[in-house]
């Protein structure tokens, strides 16, 4: 695609978001940053600020934390010369990574995720790819990462509205960390999402994203923290973590943090492992729905497919048109919450949950 193109696809874009945004103060300014590390080498990033704006090469690792000029965003290369760490100081300017690749990289656990964005209101990570991304099991005498090897997006105290992430059309392969445990804790073998410090709401759309052997400590593509969850005609295939395979969606009680909705629409999961529990999905708090997906052969100590752990997040009018295989034995004690309904296709049962809320 060239620049012209692009530069003209992410204008109307922005005109859009403008039009969407009534928090916006100031003009904000759009930054479009592809960033590159492919087969083990250290990485090369260029950003584009403003629809008219020079290719700006991010410099470092040691240059320490650099402004995007013309934006308010900054960001820092790591001293492992393929980390960076966006940050953004208003909510104003909108960050997108696109057209984005990493492949074949190893991160100690110790060092942060290749990309982590701190901050940043509405950021995008869109046509992507990132495979063979892991972390090592060495661990030396340093703090351990939050995180898994790939993507954080982490709120700040900066960000009082309400604000999103989306990730369109990305492709994670291969990509975690190298064993799994409860103690290491570690996000996300794809994606951690975390509201964090943010005074706002946040809310993540995943949307035609694949994940395919992804694995991580809670989480083996996505976990979620605090925040509103979309996942849209996306699809996963052989995830693993100790809880939630493929998604570990943690909420918190209303009174803390907004309701916090998990939805999943359209989407595939194949062959995911938990641990523990939640060999798909893991909801732990906030609303469910899950609608037209089609989960198969999950497996886990406890809820092969799906997991519920509260009582209140489960509404049976909100389970619908879904295809159930490989998952639980219906109506096995002490946990299935299976009975033909709204058209899911039971073959075995995939609602599992506390007997007594059910
Ligand atoms: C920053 O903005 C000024 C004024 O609009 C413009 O002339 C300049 O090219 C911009 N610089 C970059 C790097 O985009
Ligand atoms: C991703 O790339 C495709 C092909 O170039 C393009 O049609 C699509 O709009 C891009 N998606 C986003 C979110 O930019
Ligand atoms: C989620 O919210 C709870 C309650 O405010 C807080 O204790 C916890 O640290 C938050 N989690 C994250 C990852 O920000």
């Amino acid at each position: 695609m060239s620049t012209t193109t692009t530069t003209m696809k992410w204008a109307s874009l922005l005109a859009a978001l403008l039009v969407a945004s009534f928090t916006q103060t100031s003009m904000a300014v759009i930054v479009v940053c592809k960033m590159e590390a492919i087969s083990g080498k250290i990485l090369t990033g260029a950003c584009i600020v403003g629809t008219n704006g020079a290719v700006i090469s991010l410099v470092g690792p040691g240059a320490g934390r650099q402004l995007l000029i013309n934006s308010t965003i900054f960001y820092t290369l790591d001293v492992n010369a393929r980390s960076t760490l966006f940050e953004c100081t208003t909510e104003d300017d909108i960050l997108i990574i696109d057209s984005s690749q990493y492949s074949s990289q190893t991160l100690n656990n110790c060092d942060p995720p290749l990309l982590e964005l701190r901050g940043c209101s509405n950021a995008i990570l869109s046509n992507s790819t990132l495979t063979s991304i892991t972390r090592s099991t060495a661990q030396p005498a340093c703090t351990i990462s939050k995180y898994g090897p790939c993507v954080a997006i982490v709120g700040a105290v900066s960000q009082v509205a309400d604000w999103s992430f989306s990730s369109y059309d990305n492709t994670f392969t291969s990509t975690g960390c190298a064993s799994i445990a409860e103690t290491s804790g570690r996000l996300g073998g794809a994606l951690a999402l975390v509201r964090s410090a943010s005074g706002g709401a946040m809310s993540a759309l995943i949307k035609g994203s694949t994940f395919t052997s992804t694995m991580c400590d809670f989480g083996g593509a996505i976990h979620s923290e605090n925040a509103s969850l979309t996942l849209f005609s996306s699809t996963f295939t052989s995830t693993l973590s100790t809880n939630g395979g493929a998604v570990n969606f943690i909420a918190v009680p209303p009174t803390v943090v907004p309701t916090q909705k998990l939805l999943v629409d359209r989407s595939t999961f194949t062959s995911p492992t938990a641990v523990n529990t939640g060999g798909a999905i893991q909801v732990k708090g906030g609303v469910l729905t899950i609608k037209g997906s089609t989960f198969t052969n999950g497996a886990a100590l406890i809820g092969q497919c799906v997991w519920v752990n509260f009582c209140q997040t489960y509404t049976e009018s909100e389970i619908v048109g879904n295809t159930w295989t490989g998952c639980a034995t219906p109506e096995s004690p002490p946990i299935s919450w299976c009975k033909a309904h709204d058209g899911n296709q039971w073959t075995t049962c995939g609602m599992e949950g506390p007997r007594y809320c059910y």
